[in-house]
């Protein structure tokens, strides 16, 4: 067991949170800090198997003396995002926070790029996060204000992931930018749309982030540009965005909505 975090540095007490993608790298890193920082976690994915290896995701959080619970949720199956949406709030009563990290990658230049795994790529990366959203939404409306963010009348907040390359060009990886400059418009608009009516909705980008994903993630072309292309000395770890994810799910970031946070050690300042 870690070091437990004292109550009053816990900015998630209580809060009630899925994280979508996350068996794995950064959503794996998102799920423990939120557990560290008191929240109930949903563990959303296809797999509880860890790419990177070790234990489950839900077994590291009981190991650091939390809790967390696993429900296997396909993001692409519109069916299944309701059902993890429903089964969160008839165990916890009502969701706080959803994180949309879930993602797959086939990295294809347009004339190499079939049509199938270009319709694959945006229905996990980017239909996923608007199926996952709508759900989301639909519960906050219908519960009132939380106890902690009343104040400010948030019903509830969604941080979802995007990446560097939804802003500039991903060399050779033509559906994954595509779905993440999605995912940049769809929380602009979402935050529009709902502010009025208490949802904060934010994303985060990473720059390169060193997660246990193989291919193209670890191709020496591609560290070697990265490390390139970062000014910071040295290439990101899930922390760095689990930490960003905190603060966005938290009270903290009220005022902070329809943004994109960039964790990219410079990339894109350079
Ligand atoms: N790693 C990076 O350098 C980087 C950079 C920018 C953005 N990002 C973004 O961060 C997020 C996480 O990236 P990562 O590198 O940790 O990825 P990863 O490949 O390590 O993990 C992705 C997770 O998503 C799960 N998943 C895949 N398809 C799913 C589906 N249909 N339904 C539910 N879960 C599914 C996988 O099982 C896995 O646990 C992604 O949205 C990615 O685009 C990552």
């Amino acid at each position: 067991m870690t070091n437990p975090l004292p109550q009053a540095a816990r900015r998630l007490q209580d809060k009630v949170c899925i994280v979508t993608g996350a068996a794995s790298g950064i959503g794996r890193s998102i799920a423990r800090l939120f557990a560290a920082h008191g929240a109930h976690v949903v563990v959303a994915d296809v797999t509880t198997d860890v790419i990177e290896g070790g234990p489950s995701t839900v077994e590291c959080i009981e190991r650091d003396g939390h809790a967390a619970r696993y429900m296997r949720t396909d993001v692409s199956d519109d069916a299944q995002v309701q059902a993890m949406v429903a089964d969160t709030v008839a165990r916890f009563g009502r969701l706080d926070v959803i994180v949309n990290n879930a993602c797959v990658r086939h990295a294809r230049p347009l004339l190499e790029l079939d049509e199938a795994e270009w319709q694959r790529v945006l229905d996990v990366n980017l239909g996923g996060v608007y199926r996952c959203c709508r759900a989301a939404v639909r519960q906050m409306l219908a519960q009132p204000a939380d106890a902690g963010f009343e104040t400010h009348g948030v019903r509830g907040r969604i941080v979802n992931l995007s990446s560097q390359h939804g802003m500039i060009a991903a060399p050779g990886d033509l559906a994954y930018g595509v779905s993440k400059a999605g995912v940049d418009y769809l929380t602009r608009q979402v935050a529009t749309d709902y502010a009025a009516h208490g949802i904060v909705c934010n994303a985060v980008a990473p720059g390169k982030i060193q997660t246990g994903a193989g291919g193209r993630a670890v191709d020496p072309g591609v560290l070697d540009r990265a490390t390139r292309r970062t000014p910071w000395p040295r290439l990101g770890h899930p922390d760095d965005v689990a930490a960003a994810a905190v603060f966005l799910a938290s009270g903290e970031a009220t005022f902070i909505t329809g943004a994109t946070l960039m964790v990219d050690g410079g990339w894109m300042a350079a």
